[in-house]
């Protein structure tokens, strides 16, 4: 039976190019998904960029840009990632589309008919000086448990407590600087908490639609708590103008909270897929036969599994069939930083000319189908990819392909003898395992799978030994046949891994004088064929290739800039005692502003933790706007002698990272301490 399947990954923010993550995500839903079209399913494969939200509104005025061109020119760039990685989305769409527009409001409107729309007047946090409500992460403060300064408005990084903005000591607003006052405003709830939603979730979260670790942690959401009522309450879906967003019908300046009208972006690239293609999307959801599977990663579970189910019923529509739900990709064991020079840019990957098939192989061979995190491993990646992928399998090819080529004019024996049948057989007789283990994202078991089958056929060539056959007389038709098992084999085997492979498949296609491998054909054999000239298929990947991945640290130039050559000599040595005369302290940005008469300068009011501020002139106006200095953490040459400027005294001096020949590579980056540190500590 045909399947027919509507697979989606998450949308991404248009606030930025991808980064290693999303592509890791994209891989292994792009692997299932062409294992689905090799076995005669039909699919269709959507994603589309997540426009909407205030950090993009906020990210698009700092680059004085309106958010409609600043998500335009993101989603401009993606197309050059996505084909290098060789990730077959049938359409990319975006949410601030039509269709999405469409879409969010006819089924707000259908949950507001459904009586499930409640209006509720909140207090939040209203940022004067800007005009606008303060979404959590642009507020900061005192950490209300422990102290700590300079926290977001949600969570504390220092010891972990999560408290309402409201709670914070000190708040002040990460946009302005100003202090946040509350203020009242209308909000539109979902009201999850209604018996029928409750009912609804208990029951689709539980009923097998979802892998087993992830049922169980969203069932924490349905206990009662201590206060007797459960987790799960009423979704507040409003945001106040200004947003960059869907306006709420019959309620001018209230709009879409982004993660309303975000996964609706999926139906809305569907709908607009189908309108290309001049199909009818209404009968294709309609249809009872239909899967709607989403892929997506740990952090956005509750979205997933909770409100977007019920957004969907309770408008009447279809709700998903499964969320599959994957860990994140960690990069030597550590979470991806900028800061930290450990993310690794998907772009810059392919433009070091890295194959984008050792990526693809690498991330399968460590995937399975649980919520686990995977680590990026360079010296791992490259004996993966030289030990199975050029090692044992194209190995198989390279080894046969000489001898059919000088010896029988590339043609296949046709019938090949009992032992090499009998391997052929053994290799074939896995087909249903390979597929299974694929289309239960057992993406690591498989590729062992067939790597054990690559293996038994490099010791069947270590057994027949070609080229001692090649130097007998007489042995002719033995070569002939141990060279068409080889070559038989190898078809199988790339067929097992064209999901993961599909370029280097196509090569082989080529190389075979082949039509689109499907997954039968691994049932069947070529018999008489004559194939084409061999090309190298893959080259071995090299570990100083992969040095020059890691994305320079956030000190050094944008990668679009050309590498520090060789860099500014190093100073004359010194002790460490001269080292210890200068006193590196922590500060904190407390005020910054333009100075006037100056296009380079910035005063800046800086907490060095002695209980009063310090006046300090730093020359990194032209690269820094002082509203967003404010609130930042720096490091203050604290104990320079102060010195006598034409517009006042400078106390000291911060550090920024530069190149010496700002002409030629200008930029300059403020260095800053990792999360905890606070205004007074010493570097030592
Ligand atoms: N815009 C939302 C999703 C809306 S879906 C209706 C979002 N965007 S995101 O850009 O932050 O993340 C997109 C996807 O990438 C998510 O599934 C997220 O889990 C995944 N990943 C983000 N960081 C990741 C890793 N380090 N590793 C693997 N996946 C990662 O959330
Ligand atoms: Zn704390």
């Amino acid at each position: 039976m045909t399947r027919k399947l509507f697979v989606t990954t998450a949308l991404p923010y248009a606030n930025g190019p991808f980064h290693i993550g999303h592509i890791m995500e994209y891989i292994q839903a792009d692997i299932w998904v062409r294992l689905q079209r090799m076995l005669g399913h039909e699919v269709n494969f959507v994603c589309a960029d997540d426009a909407h939200g205030a950090p993009i509104m906020i990210a698009a005025e700092q680059a004085g840009k309106t958010p409609q061109q600043f998500v335009a020119e993101v989603a401009a760039g993606r197309k050059p990632t996505l084909d290098g990685f060789h990730i077959s989305f049938d359409h990319w769409h975006s949410t601030d589309a039509p269709e999405n527009h469409a879409l969010a409001r006819d089924i707000y409107l259908a949950l507001r008919a459904n009586d499930l729309i409640d209006v509720r007047t909140i207090e939040q946090f209203y940022d004067p000086d800007k005009g606008m409500f303060l979404p959590d992460r642009f507020i900061k403060g005192e950490c209300p448990n422990c102290g700590a300064k300079d926290q977001y408005g949600d969570n504390c990084e220092v010891c972990g407590a999560v408290y309402q903005p409201t709670e914070l000591k000190n708040p002040t607003s990460a946009l302005t600087g100003a202090t946040p006052v509350l203020r009242s405003s209308e909000h539109f709830f979902f009201r999850l908490s209604d018996p029928r939603c409750v009912a609804y979730l208990e029951q689709w979260t539980q009923d097998g639609k979802l892998q087993p670790e992830v049922a169980n942690k969203v069932r924490e959401w349905f206990k009662p708590g201590e206060d007797g009522k459960a987790l799960l309450g009423d979704w507040d879906i409003s945001r106040d103008a200004p947003y960059f967003g869907i306006e709420i019908p019959d309620a001018p300046g209230k709009y879409f909270y982004v993660w309303l009208d975000a996964p609706i972006g999926y139906l809305a690239s569907l709908v607009a897929w189908f309108a290309k293609q001049g199909r009818d999307v209404d009968a294709y959801l309609a249809d009872p036969a239909l899967e709607q599977i989403h892929f997506i990663g740990k952090d956005i579970v509750t979205f997933h599994t909770l409100f977007w189910p019920a957004t969907l019923h309770f408008s009447g529509r279809k709700a998903p069939d499964r969320v599959w739900v994957h860990g994140h990709l960690t990069v030597s064991g550590a979470k991806m930083s900028k800061s930290r020079g450990t993310g690794i840019s998907p772009l810059r990957y392919l433009e070091l000319g890295l194959n984008a098939e050792w990526l693809r192989y690498y991330i399968a061979a460590k995937l399975n189908a649980r919520v686990e995190d995977l680590d990026f491993n360079p010296e791992d990646f490259v004996a993966r990819v030289n030990s199975d992928l050029v090692g044992k399998y194209v190995n198989i090819a390279s080894r046969a392909a000489g001898f059919l080529a000088k010896r029988f004019g590339g043609e296949l024996s046709g019938d090949v003898g009992v032992e090499g049948r009998a391997l052929l057989d053994g290799v074939r007789a896995h087909a249903d395992t390979v597929r299974e283990l694929y289309d239960e994202r057992e993406y690591g078991k498989a590729l062992r799978e067939v790597m054990l089958l690559a293996d038994r056929v490099n010791e069947y060539v270590d057994r027949t030994k070609p080229w001692e056959l090649a130097k007998q007389p007489g042995m002719d038709a033995a070569l002939h046949d141990v060279c068409t098992v080889c070559i038989e084999a190898f078809r199988v085997l790339t067929i097992y891994l064209a999901p993961v492979l599909p370029a280097l498949a196509a090569r082989v296609e080529a190389f075979l004088r082949i039509g689109p491998l499907a997954w039968a054909d691994a049932q069947r054999a070529l018999g008489r064929h004559r194939i084409g000239e061999y090309r190298h298929l893959m080259q071995r990947a090299d570990a100083a290739q992969l040095d020059a991945l890691f994305e320079p640290a956030a000190a050094a130039p944008p990668a679009d800039t050309p590498a520090l050559p060789g860099g500014e000599a190093i100073a004359a040595e010194i002790g460490i005692a001269d080292f210890a005369k200068v006193d590196l302290r922590i500060a904190r940005i407390v005020a910054a502003a333009r100075v006037e008469g100056s296009t380079k300068l910035l005063r800046l009011a800086l907490d060095v933790g002695e209980g009063r501020l310090r006046n300090v002139f730093s020359g990194i106006a032209s690269a820094h706007a002082p509203e967003a200095l404010i609130g930042r953490l720096t490091v203050l040459a604290a104990n320079l002698a102060p010195r006598k400027m034409k517009f006042g005294v400078s106390e000291g001096m911060i550090l920024s990272a530069g190149h010496a020949d700002a002409k030629a590579h200008p930029g300059l980056y403020l260095l800053e301490p990792g999360a905890g540190a606070t205004p007074g500590m010493r570097l030592h």
